[in-house]
């Protein structure tokens, strides 16, 4: 029997001794000021239990994991027209990169790198407000996980607002192109209100699992997205999750992932659970390094790989 309490004991336990943990996100002066010594770990699985360790119920940014979220709403909104404005390979480049959209035709490369996030953003404002938009994000959120504890923290979205200038470049560029389909102001918003959620590990597991239980929400036995499209949702996770290290978390952690600048990863398995990992310090490609030489250790000791056990 796989005993995932003792593991996720175990592994918090041998990274404690971690000298080299990376290096904090410090282009958002709100996130520089996060201590990396802090690692947390939950996982929580399609039949109800819960595991945790360190940090796991201590709040951070979740950043970019919001994509994840906001992908899925978008795609009900519109279906698969939504492809028709980003597309869903890889990018090869950096998270923020702008060489791809003027070759592209502002048409970002996939869901999850920032320009494409952005257009995502704009799916979902559909003509209302910022504000409420960012409500619904938040409502969405809240009912994925079953937890209404969950809040923005505004600190961080002002600290993204004041110094988003390559986030505003590429939104400009896209709506030079026709990409946007509102005020640039008003689709940043939203973005960076979304990033700046913050949730606990224990939070983001809980609300991954909609992806590893075929689109239906466990917690609240409600239906969240069709089978076909958490399919859909966990390839561009695979492909795209970690930016230009989504090859290399594929070869060894061989499940669909997102991160964050925040130090933060969502996993899912599969018909089995979801995963949240935080630690602030990062790889060169803004990737949580802990959380991943978490993950490596996790995946080894359970067999959990979609690319068999
Ligand atoms: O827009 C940004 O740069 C951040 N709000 C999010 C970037 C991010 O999390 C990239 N992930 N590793």
């Amino acid at each position: 029997m796989l005993d995932l309490q003792s593991l996720l004991n175990d592994i918090s336990q041998t990274l404690s001794n971690q000298t080299d943990r990376g290096k904090v996100a410090d282009y958002i002066p709100e996130l520089a000021k996060q201590d990396n010594q802090h690692f947390g770990m939950a996982i929580a699985t399609i039949d109800g239990q819960l595991f945790s360790t360190g940090d796991a119920f201590e709040p951070f940014s979740i950043q970019s994991i919001s994509k994840v979220f906001t992908l899925t709403m978008a795609l009900g909104k519109i279906g698969d027209k939504l492809w028709e404005r980003v597309g869903r390979e890889p990018s090869g480049t950096a998270f923020n990169s702008i060489v791809q959209l003027e070759q592209e035709r502002g048409v970002p490369r996939n869901p999850f790198i920032n320009a494409g996030a952005i257009v995502v953003s704009d799916v979902v404002l559909a003509d209302h407000q910022p504000k409420e938009t960012i409500g619904e994000i938040v409502r969405f959120i809240r009912c994925l996980a079953d937890d209404d504890s969950i809040m923005i923290d505004e600190d961080v979205a002002q600290s993204e607002g004041d110094t988003g200038f390559r986030n505003a470049a590429l939104a400009n560029y896209m709506r030079a192109f026709g990409n946007l389909h509102h005020p640039v102001e008003e689709t940043l918003d939203v973005y960076f209100h979304q990033c700046a959620i913050a949730m606990t590990c224990v939070q983001l597991a809980r609300s991954g699992l909609y992806l590893a239980n075929g689109g239906m929400n466990p917690l609240t036995a409600s239906k969240v997205v069709p089978r076909h499209r958490v399919r859909r949702i966990n390839a561009i996770m695979m492909t795209c999750g970690h930016y230009d290290g989504s090859g290399e978390f594929a070869f060894c952690v061989g499940l669909p992932g997102k991160s964050g600048v925040g130090g933060g990863i969502l996993v899912i398995v599969p018909d089995k659970a979801a995963i949240a990992v935080w630690s602030p310090g990062l790889d060169p490609n803004g990737n949580s390094k802990l959380g991943t030489m978490a993950l490596e250790m996790l995946v080894a000791k359970t067999g959990w790989n979609v690319f068999g056990a």
